[in-house]
């Protein structure tokens, strides 16, 4: 299945999102959020989003989507303290 774009966004630069759950009209950026603000499965990110309640063809992407911004954030900390 591949990402729909949905335009420019007014909020963050003008960033392309796209529509990964169209069942539940969620985005990239939704998933994103999600991540960042702690979500650690697709399981938990479903109760918060909806993404994958319906018919699930969209997990693999959010599942994806998920251990990309999970990957960056972990690395990050390990990637400072060698930096200090
Ligand atoms: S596309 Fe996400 S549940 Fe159907």
């Amino acid at each position: 299945m591949a990402l729909r774009p949905i335009g420019p966004c007014s909020t963050c630069d003008g960033h392309e999102h796209m529509y990964v759950c169209i069942c539940n009209g969620v985005t990239d950026r939704d998933i994103r959020q999600a991540a960042e603000a702690g979500c650690r499965s697709v399981q938990e990110l479903t109760m918060r989003t909806g993404a994958g309640s319906n018919c699930g063809s969209c997990l693999d992407i959010a599942a994806d989507l998920l251990a990309q911004v999970r990957g960056t954030r972990e690395l990050a900390l390990p990637m400072l303290q060698q930096a200090a």
